[in-house]
């Protein structure tokens, strides 16, 4: 068991790949901390975990929100007393929206919980990773955090912008103990909403690259690798982005 004795927070851990990362710390041992914003569905993943024997807890709350981030991340310390590994998994779509088209509205929802909601936690996280000697930040960007052509112009910033939070902590706090990594899925089975319709226009550009994708994959197939990267077998990974994505990348 990789990760007996350790705590591990997931965002949007209710559903998706968020709940088979879970499910797959659960399994190497972990004690989990749990947030999502749709608290049913949350409540059903934290009973069926600590059915199967795991030790964890489950907080409803917006990861946009930084009063939400921030009780997210001290709920970690005030019920285990220690926190090391923050996977920042809670994320939207945006419709395929140009920019000819975006609303303030979407950008600012989009850019707030894909973007902000990491960023709140990572600030939250650093200073108890810091005063334990270290700790592992593993952020869910996309394809479309490399690439410009895979979805909306909201969701493709918010996601290259997670690759700057990835770069930049991981640089800044290397000597730390703290490593951060990125994982860039690509089409993934796991139900994610486009948002609302999908702009016509938006969809037309983007199903060129839709077509070439090899195959979706499966979100235990997202979450094994989650799991390998904050493992200490990933010792000297840190500040890289890693496409997950059946070649769908290598093929550009
Ligand atoms: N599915 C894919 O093809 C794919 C591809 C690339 C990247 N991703 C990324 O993977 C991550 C997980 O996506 P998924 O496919 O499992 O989608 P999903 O919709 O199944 O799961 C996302 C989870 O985040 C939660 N969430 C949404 N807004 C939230 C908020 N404001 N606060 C807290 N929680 C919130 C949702 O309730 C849900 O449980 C996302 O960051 C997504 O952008 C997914």
């Amino acid at each position: 068991m990789m990760f007996k004795d350790k705590v591990v927070i997931v965002t949007g851990a209710a559903m998706g790949i968020g709940k088979a990362i879970a499910a797959a710390f659960a399994r190497e041992g972990a004690a989990l901390v749990l947030g999502d914003i749709v608290a049913d569905k949350l409540s059903a993943t934290v009973e069926e975990l600590k059915a199967g024997g795991t030790r964890v807890v489950g907080l409803a709350g917006d990861i946009s929100r930084v009063e939400d981030a921030n009780a997210l991340v001290d709920l970690a310390k005030n019920t285990y007393n220690r926190l090391d590994v923050l996977v920042n998994n809670a994320g939207i779509m945006d419709r395929f929206l140009p920019i000819g088209e975006i609303t303030d509205e979407v950008w600012n929802k989009v850019l707030g919980v894909n973007l902000n909601g990491p960023m709140y936690t990572m600030r939250r996280a650093i200073p108890q990773m810091i005063e334990q000697g270290g700790g592992v930040i593993i952020d869910i960007t996309s394809a479309a955090g490399l690439g410009g052509g895979f979805a909306g112009v909201a969701y493709t910033t918010s996601k290259h912008g997670v690759v700057g939070l990835v770069k930049n902590t991981a640089w800044m706090y290397a000597s730390k103990g703290i490593r951060v990594v990125g994982i860039a899925p690509g089409g993934v089975n796991s139900g994610i909403s486009l948002g609302g319709v999908p702009s016509e226009f938006g969809y037309a550009q983007l199903a060129k690259n839709l077509a070439t994708m090899p195959r979706s994959g499966e979100v235990d197939e997202l979450a094994n690798v989650v799991v390998f990267a904050a493992s200490e077998k990933a010792s000297f990974l840190n500040g890289a982005i890693i496409p997950v994505d059946g070649a769908w990348l290598a093929g550009g």
